[in-house]
Parts: structure tokens; sequence; C-alpha cells
């Protein structure tokens, strides 16, 4: 099991939470928060140059997943959040040691799989 941690731009996540439906990824979490990917921009002062980091407003998808979906969300991902310009957002794959369904306390495989 792997927990796929998406960072993408908010105009971007109706089309995404789209794309997801349409491979069968229905469970997961969305925060709105806010993220630096790496761009410096450098801002005069009156005392001379600064770098500025200004962070900029993002959404995060958390989807609890099997391994054999991980590629299909991060294509499904990819393709839907992308515009080409930079900040287009970012991926992250972390392995996940346990889930557990509280109604049935259905666990890991059994816990990841929604039931429709
Ligand atoms: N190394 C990182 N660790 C944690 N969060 C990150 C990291 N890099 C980017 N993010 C998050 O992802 C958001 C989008 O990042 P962004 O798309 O700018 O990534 P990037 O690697 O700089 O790609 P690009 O070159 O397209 O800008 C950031 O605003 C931030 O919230
Ligand atoms: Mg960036």
């Amino acid at each position: 099991m792997k927990l796929v941690k998406a960072i993408v731009r908010p105009s971007t996540l109706s089309d995404v939470l789209r794309a997801l439906y349409a491979a069968d990824i229905t469970g997961l979490t969305v925060s709105n928060v806010r993220g630096h990917g790496g761009e410096v921009e450098v801002v005069g002062t009156y005392r001379g140059t600064t770098a500025k980091m200004e962070l900029q407003d993002k959404i995060m998808i958390d989807i609890g997943i099997s391994d054999d979906f991980v590629d299909i969300a991060v294509d499904a991902i990819c393709k839907s959040a992308f515009t080409g310009n930079v900040g287009d957002g970012k991926i992250f794959v972390l392995p996940v040691e346990r889930v557990i369904r509280v109604r049935t306390r259905e666990e890991d495989m059994a816990a990841v799989t929604p039931v429709r």
C-alpha cells in the first residue's frame, strides 16, 4: 500500500478529481495548503537585494491506494494537472504500514479499496 500525496494548482482540482474518478480512484482527502516550489524571486529593497519566498495557494490530495493503482493515479494526476508552466505540482509516493476501515475493522488491502 502507498500514500500518494499530490500537490496541484487549485484551478485544476475539478479536472484532477474527474480523472481520478474515471480511474476508479475515489478514496481521497483534499486540503487547502500553501507551498513553495523552488522559484526564488529576487526583489530590490532599500538596503540592497534580498531573496523573497512567496507562498502559493495549492491543493493537496492524499490517496491511500494499493500498489497496483499507484501508476494509474500518478498518470491521471499528471495528465489532468498539467498546464506546462512552472508550479504545476508535485507528487510524492510514500509507503503505508497499516490502513483500518473504522466501520468494519477491515485492514490493509481490504480497507484501501472503497466499497462501491
Ligand atoms: N521538495 C518539496 N517538498 C515539499 N513540498 C514541495 C516540494 N516541492 C514542491 N512542493 C510543493 O508542491 C507545490 C508545487 O511545486 P512545483 O510545481 O513548483 O514543483 P517544482 O518541482 O518546482 O516544479 P516546477 O519546475 O514545475 O515549478 C509547491 O507549492 C509546494 O507546496
Ligand atoms: Mg516550482
